[in-house]
């Protein structure tokens, strides 16, 4: 018990301070200030000196922006949200920031405050690499405390269910393993630095398309063993301050007012003790306290501040209990304890070159070489590189919506894409400072690298014709809010690649995407390389992984299909339906999200999930399965080539009891010399070898043969292997 720093803190009426010096602890003695007491202790003390009025005041706030409201409230910090505190006992206000790429500066509300941009979520789930996910949620972290913000809405965890999502590039692919693990690896990076992190947006956000009134539907186990799956692993892993609910609904209640969501499974079957808060605009009644939501954020953006007066109203009717109300309090004050927030010291300074590193180490690892026939790495004697389209002489590409970072060094160019007011401030192509043409003429001193802005292809491939080597930039743009209608790249580039390649066969694609495109002119180019929105030091990653500095190790996270026949729903649910009108989402995949769905049907993708080319070789062998109350895997790999290289060699589950199946059950990420050899072991997580059983609400093992894959990705196995695996239940 540090005593100095309760007395200094001010200690509350009746608090036996002789008892406390004397180390007696009475019970009526406990005192919320402190620090030794759990913040379930801390917490239920404080809440219960709230009035009920304060205790209201903690359960809704505005979106901090001057957007249907006239200023901002007092003590905010512009960004995206703000919770007023209770200064008469020292609670601190609840300050938000957006924050899943960098923190967000929205439409400038402060005027020249730029942040780190990290590469889009995809780009660190190709990393497959849980350490850079926990490095950027610290980075972000920092960065925010900085700037005087206690709470991050980062760590989105929906997964990649239909490749055109507008926000697939702010999530973590189409695995709920490697999903839950990265964002519960960022979740405990953030939280590290005493900040309050978010996973959202539970559940099942999986399109953008008239997001408000789309209704998700699916099975309850199918749910349990994909999306949700990958929100308890985060949330297990990370034990993040707060949960976001969606807008969407699922299965007929939106998520926000789902009692089943949040009641039963959220805070019932996963012990959740955290809070609750709304996605900004997505409460629609009072009533959504019973069902388990513990916050209204961003209130102008409902039709009312339901969490405010009509809730009190509903308290003093008895429609909500008062001891609900408490429980709404208890929670919020439970994860700011938790997270350190009543003990914040103050924020260092930022680092800006370290910060920038961690960008540049998750572009390293995060951009995957799709293709290659030998053209890559670039020759040491290149002589003449032409460098085509994608707006490469000025920047990368980032993706739209609330996780657009203003970036350090400003946005050399800005493309607006419609939309009116506080909309057009979203629909933006922003680049980030980072041009890959500067960087590759940087790496490449001794040769000529010319640029073409693509416009007309026929100019384009005049330049390329005289060319060594070509590298065409690709971009296909993303944004909340928005769908992809379909996987073609926008704006004719498959003409110009087309028309690049005819002209000169050497000519690598370099993919500036937001998820999965087409590639018809796949056969006709040297190599393809994805480098997803590559962040704040992108150019100077896509150069040293095109010159070979960086030996690629990024491995897909989501599949990238052959065409969009492959995926269940041809046209997207709800396209150019009006607003308000709902309509059903059938996720008839179930479970069989993205490369699960390919191998129960057999299908042949564009390139599967998982993988990703290097400069060197990796051999796999000496596997052993052992099997018991779960599945323990081990075998080696060897760096057969002649270049120091990062792998992630990736173990499935191809079969359970008699059951063909594909499911990631573990991976790692290994750095390996030529030569070098290593050992990798992976227990799998016992619910990737179970199903849901719905009726008996519990997993369920069937006893017998379990059978295990090994390889470079979800379709090529280069060791395969079985145990027996013993019949269990296991709690939900
Ligand atoms: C997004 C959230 C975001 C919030 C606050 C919403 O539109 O869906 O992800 O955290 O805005 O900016």
């Amino acid at each position: 018990m540090n005593i100095h720093r309760l007395i200094k803190g001010g200690l509350a009426a009746g608090l036996c301070v002789t008892a406390l010096a004397t180390g007696i602890r009475m019970a009526e003695a406990k005192d919320w200030r402190d620090p030794t007491l759990s913040p379930d202790e801390r917490a239920k003390l404080l809440d219960a000196e709230l009035t009920p009025d304060e205790r209201i005041g903690l359960l809704h706030g505005p979106m901090a922006l001057p957007f249907k409201i006239e200023r901002l409230p007092e003590g905010a910090i512009g960004g995206a949200g703000y919770i007023p505190g209770v200064p008469r006992l020292g609670i601190p206000a609840l300050k938000e920031t957006d924050a899943s790429l960098g923190v967000t500066n929205p439409m400038g509300i402060r005027p020249g405050d730029t942040a780190t941009a990290l590469p889009s979520g995809l780009a660190l789930a190709a990393s497959f690499n849980p350490k850079l996910a926990h490095d950027g949620g610290a980075m972000i972290a920092k960065e925010a405390l900085a700037k005087g913000f206690n709470v991050l809405l980062a760590g989105g965890a929906n997964l990649a269910r239909d490749p055109r999502n507008g926000r697939n590039f702010e999530y973590l692919g189409e695995d709920p393993l490697l999903a839950g693990t990265l964002a519960g690896e960022s979740i405990r990076g953030i939280q590290s630095q005493n900040i309050v992190s978010t996973v959202k947006h539970f559940s099942l956000n999986g399109q953008e398309t008239n997001r408000h009134w789309a209704n998700s539907i699916i099975g309850e186990a199918a749910h349990r063993e994909s999306d949700l799956l990958a929100f308890q692993i985060a949330i297990e892993k990370g034990q993040p301050g707060s949960v976001m609910c969606a807008y969407n609904l699922v299965n007929g209640d939106y998520s926000c007012g789902s009692d089943h969501l949040l009641n039963k499974v959220l805070k019932g079957d996963w012990g959740y003790k955290g809070w609750v808060m709304s996605d900004w605009g997505a409460v629609h009644a009072t009533d959504y306290a019973a069902k388990g939501l513990d916050q209204q954020s961003g209130e102008q953006l409902d039709d009312q501040v339901w969490f405010g007066e009509p809730l009190k109203q509903a308290v003093a009717a008895g429609s909500i209990p008062e001891a609900r109300l408490s429980d709404m309090s208890r929670r919020i004050l439970r994860s700011m304890f938790a997270a350190g927030l009543f003990e914040a010291k103050p924020a260092p300074a930022i680092d800006i070159a370290a910060h920038e590193a961690v960008a540049k180490q998750v572009a390293d690892e995060g951009i995957v070489l799709l293709a290659n026939k030998g053209i890559l790495p670039l020759a040491a004697g290149v002589k003449k590189v032409a460098v085509i389209g994608g707006h490469a002489d000025s920047g990368v590409l980032s993706g739209a919506g609330s996780s657009q970072v203003t970036s350090h060094g400003g946005n050399p160019t800005v493309i607006p894409v419609g939309g009116e007011g506080f909309m057009a401030a979203w629909l933006r192509q922003a680049f980030h400072n980072s041009s890959p043409l500067k960087a590759l003429r940087a790496a490449l001193p001794s040769a000529t690298v010319s640029f073409n802005d693509g416009r007309y292809p026929a100019a384009a491939a005049a330049l390329a014709k005289d060319a060594d080597v070509v590298i065409i930039f690709a971009n296909q743009w993303m944004s909340e809010g928005l769908d992809a209608y379909d996987l073609s790249l926008p704006q004719g580039q498959d003409q110009l690649i087309e028309a690049v390649a005819a002209a000169n066969p050497n000519s690598i694609v370099v993919l500036q995407t937001g998820g999965p495109v087409l590639m018809p002119w796949l056969d006709k180019v040297g190599g393809v390389v994805s480098a997803w929105y590559s962040g704040q030091k992108g150019g100077e990653a896509i150069a040293d992984v095109l010159t070979g500095k960086v030996n690629p190790s990024g491995r897909l996270p989501v599949t990238f299909p052959a065409s969009l026949d492959q995926y269940p729903r041809p046209t997207l649910p709800g396209w150019g339906l009006p607003e308000k009108q709902q309509f059903d989402v059938v996720y008839e995949e179930g479970s069989d999200v993205g490369y699960r769905r390919f191998a129960a049907k057999g299908m042949k993708p564009l390139f599967p999930f998982g993988h990703g080319l290097s400069y060197t070789t990796f051999t796999y062998d000496k596997l052993r399965v052992k099997g018991g109350e779960t599945l323990t895997v081990s075998f080696e790999v060897t760096n057969t080539g002649t270049l120091q290289g990062k792998d992630a060699p990736q173990i499935y589950l191809a079969g359970a009891a008699g059951k063909k199946l594909r499911r990631l059950i573990g991976f790692e990420k290994i750095d390996l010399k030529p030569g070098e050899r290593r050992t990798v072991t992976v227990k799998a997580d016992p619910r990737l070898l179970a199903h849901f059983d719905e009726a008996g609400r519990q997993w369920r093992i069937d006893g017998g043969d379990y059978d295990v894959a090994v390889g470079p990705s979800a379709a090529q196995t280069v060791l395969s292997g079985k145990a027996r695996v013993s019949q269990r239940t296991l709690k939900p």
